[in-house]
């Protein structure tokens, strides 16, 4: 469950096992991550701006950015996007319907999760298609399977997008509007210590946490369920459990299959010694298939309960968006049944995208 590999790219413990993952990432001697060394132009790429993320700041800091975005995330706030997301549903549904084939990540997950985001931002309606372009363009940008080209093109996008943002911020400054940005500005008047170069950086967070996760958690839970007839049967005749299914979705296809951290002194752990600065991979898949927790770990049961998976992580940096992507995955889920009962994968050659974070189809065409 605690293993060292030496590898070439990413050499470190692997953790594998649930008890382990918990252990670490309860343990806050396992730093999130050192600062990246900034280049010359502070946001001139990604990673100069993580440094500004909450994902990536150690206890006072983190606490700080976390309690003020929590202010204005919270569960009623959440639950009021229920309408909106319905709505969109319908509508990208409605796009599809006479076609022959839909593919579930570029016609239904990736536009969803896209519109709710700048829903919940604000940003305006009529400029949302191109937002939905650059956030495209932007998480490319994260995909190590792309070629230099698509990086560079990404990096162009970075800015264009945080310019896009900047002019943003100074729009809700003058004229607040009912959107997570002007509520965290007014946080920021009222002494909540926000920098603007933190509320840029925790825009461009959203962004990218909202989106490759939820638009992986909407496809591979339809790909687990047209998979195992049985467990789609279940779930066609018995609606009402599409919360537990979207749990068990969570467990058995972990959107995020992995998370890190940085060993801030040595740590005894099972019979291994992490020393300090060495780096600690917690795959959290693969925890969440651990056969020491989970009775029948390799199996598909959209009844599992309890189902304690650790999909959203674990700790003070547990996801903050949690309840949104639940809400969003289970809207998605039932109402793509339930508008089209019949539908079946179309491609006997499905492609999961090179990448050791995320589990990921590039498509998943349905007929
Ligand atoms: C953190 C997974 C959706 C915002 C995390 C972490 C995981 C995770 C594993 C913890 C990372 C760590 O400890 O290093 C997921 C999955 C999602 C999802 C599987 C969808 C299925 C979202 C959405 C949002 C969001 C929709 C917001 C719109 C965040 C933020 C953090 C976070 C802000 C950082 C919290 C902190 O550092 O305190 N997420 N996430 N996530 N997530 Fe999500």
């Amino acid at each position: 469950p605690v293993y060292w590999v030496n590898s070439l790219k990413y050499p470190g413990w692997y953790v594998t096992g649930y008890e382990e993952a918990i252990a670490i990432l309860k343990d806050t001697r396992f730093k999130n991550r050192i600062p990246l060394p900034q280049t010359s132009n502070k946001y001139e790429n990604l990673k100069n701006l993580q440094n500004d993320m909450m994902l990536f700041k150690n206890q006072l800091d983190h606490k700080r950015l976390r309690m003020l975005v929590s202010k204005v995330f919270t569960p009623r706030i959440v639950e009021g996007y229920r309408p909106y997301i319905n709505e969109t549903v319908n509508d990208l549904l409605n796009q599809v319907k006479d076609k022959k084939k839909m593919d579930v990540v570029s016609d239904y997950a990736f536009p969803l999760a896209s519109l709710i985001i700048a829903e919940i931002l604000g940003v305006p309606a009529e400029e949302r298609f191109q937002f939905r372009e650059w956030t495209a363009s932007l998480i490319q940008t994260i995909d190590f399977t792309r070629t230099r080209k698509a990086l560079a093109n990404g990096n162009e996008t970075t800015i264009k997008l945080l310019d896009y943002f900047r002019e943003l911020i100074k729009k809700r400054k003058h004229n607040p509007q009912d959107d997570l940005i002007s509520m965290l500005i007014k946080e920021e008047q009222h002494g909540g210590k926000l920098t603007d170069e933190e509320l840029l950086a925790t825009c461009i967070l959203l962004v990218i946490a909202g989106h490759e996760t939820t638009v992986n958690l909407i496809s591979n839970s339809m790909f687990a369920l047209l998979n195992q007839p049985q467990q789609l049967m279940k779930l066609k005749k018995n609606p009402a459990l599409i919360e537990m299914a979207v749990e068990e979705f969570l467990r058995y296809e972990s959107p995020t299959q992995m998370t890190a951290r940085i060993a801030s002194e040595d740590i005894n752990m099972n019979s291994a010694t992490i020393k300090k600065d060495e780096q600690v991979y917690i795959l959290l898949g693969a925890a969440n298939r651990d056969p020491k927790k989970f009775f029948n770990a390799n199996e598909l049961d959209i009844t599992r309960n309890p189902n304690p998976h650790l999909a959203f992580g674990y700790g003070v940096h547990f996801c903050l968006g949690s309840l949104l992507a639940r809400i969003e995955a289970q809207i998605a889920i039932h109402t793509l049944l339930e508008r089209m009962p019949n539908l079946q994968i179309a491609s006997s050659e499905l492609q999961w995208r090179k990448l050791i974070g995320f589990r990921s189809l590039l498509e998943l065409p349905l007929t």
